[in-house]
């Protein structure tokens, strides 16, 4: 088997070291992949939104199956046009990725299906968006339309913040297209909770849960990013708030987006916050999240491939999906500056005794030395006994690893502990 994983984040490296568990997987090549995954995978320079030049790629190196992981060519249709070639692959169509792809059309979808969500208001028009916010009620939440690296939502604790980030982002066009509409909505409170899931169109096996540090700061203070590290499982999923979640929310999302025409088939996330009225959506993802999957990969105990062919094939029903019931942490270490502006080229030192427990995102190889070249620079994941353990040994090995303008989150976990306690 020959496969190809289109990515080059923490998150591909750990579908691809998932991945490598198999023993009928020959090669793997990462289109692009990064400086650290080539210590896993073959890595060719072929950027993931470079459609054509995938799809030549693996007509020409005989392909057997392709895993689509970001969200751009999955929008762009990535996994329509390898399936036009024969290949295999895991990863929702087009059609089905705009669940993630459009914001206005996933609450519009939720509204439709009556999936629990903040309400909302829908706006193509600047001035019409201006007029609602003087009387909207505030704190209120902007969000552009299209895709915006997770960036693209601003938290307005002000009528003045909510004007002010309508014009950023419609007049201004600061995500650029992405803010030709917005969506306007109810500011709601909890813990939030991540739920990747596996699902073919029929059935919807949620993986375990997981809980994302999304601003860059301590005590949850400074910008959004991608996300600073995470913990699995979420202590905040209850098996009561998992049974809700799937009668409510899961299986009816899998239902409406085949009544839509648009059946989802792939990992579909589930961005959830449990609020005293029961949870609600705050977001769907049409892949696997990163920083999550760092942390719910390595607790999977089924073979990754495996599940991922009965995605394809359609007969998830018929396999067992079982996760270990260990604890993970993962702390992300960046580089200072991000999510704004961030200097790249340093050496990164990473002791060998730890390299198996690292994720790569965002370093190239220089003359055989691994440099920064990203943001989020890498992921370290300790599996541990009790979440404390795991947040420790994770602590444990950042201090291990050494490259110049580090920076990382110190309470990764903390408010899971408090919560678990
Ligand atoms: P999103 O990209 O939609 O996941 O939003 C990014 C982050 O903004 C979420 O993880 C939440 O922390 C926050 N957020 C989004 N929507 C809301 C909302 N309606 N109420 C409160 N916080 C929100
Ligand atoms: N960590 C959040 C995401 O992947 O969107």
């Amino acid at each position: 088997m020959k496969i190809l994983v289109v990515g080059g984040g923490g998150r591909e490296h750990a579908i691809i070291k998932k991945l490598k568990e198999n023993k009928t997987i020959e090669k793997i090549y990462a289109l692009p992949g990064n400086g650290g995954i080539a210590a896993d995978a073959e890595c060719m320079a072929i950027g993931a939104t470079d459609i054509d030049g995938i799809v030549k790629f693996a007509v020409e190196n005989s392909i057997d199956y392709a895993v689509v992981a970001p969200d751009d060519p999955l929008v762009l249709g990535c996994v329509d046009a390898l399936e036009e070639k024969g290949i295999l692959c895991f990863g929702p169509r087009a059609n089905a990725a705009i669940i993630e792809g459009s914001k206005a059309f996933s609450k519009n979808l939720m509204k439709k299906y009556g999936i629990p969500t903040a309400a909302y208001e829908v706006f193509d028009d600047a001035d019409r968006a201006l007029e609602y916010i003087k009387t909207a009620p505030i704190p209120t939440v902007i969000k552009a339309d299209g895709l915006a690296l997770g960036k693209g939502v601003i938290i307005a604790m002000t009528r003045e913040e909510a004007e002010d980030a309508v014009i950023s982002i419609m007049k201004d066009k600061k995500f650029g297209k992405s803010g030709n509409s917005i969506v306007i909505e109810e500011f709601l409170e909890g813990p939030e909770v991540s739920v990747l899931s596996f699902t073919d169109g029929k059935t919807v096996v949620p993986m375990i849960s997981s809980m994302d540090h999304k601003r860059a700061g301590d005590n949850d203070t400074g910008l959004n990013t991608g996300g600073m590290g995470t913990v699995a499982p979420n202590p905040y999923y209850t098996e009561a708030v998992a049974r809700e979640c799937m009668d409510k929310i899961f299986i009816p999302t899998i239902n409406a987006m085949n009544a839509e025409g648009r059946t989802f088939k792939g990992c579909l996330y589930f961005g959830l916050m449990i609020t005293k009225n029961g949870p609600k959506v705050i977001e769907y993802n049409c892949r696997f999240g990163d920083p999550e999957t760092q942390v719910v990969l390595p607790l999977l105990r089924t073979d990754l491939f495996t599940v991922m062919q009965a995605v394809t094939d359609g007969t998830l029903s018929d396999i067992k999906v079982e996760f270990s019931d260990k604890h993970a942490a993962c702390v992300i270490m960046a580089s200072e500056g991000y999510p704004v502006s961030y200097e790249k080229g340093y050496e990164i030192t990473i002791p060998d005794d730890i390299a198996d427990c690292v994720f790569v995102a965002g370093a190239a190889l220089k003359d055989g030395r691994l440099v920064t070249s990203g943001g989020r620079v890498l992921g370290v994941t300790a599996i541990a006994d009790t979440l404390k353990e795991a947040i420790d040994g994770s602590y444990d090995m950042v201090e291990r690893i050494h490259f110049d303008n580090a920076f990382y989150r110190h309470d990764i976990g903390a408010r899971a502990l408090k919560a678990s306690e």
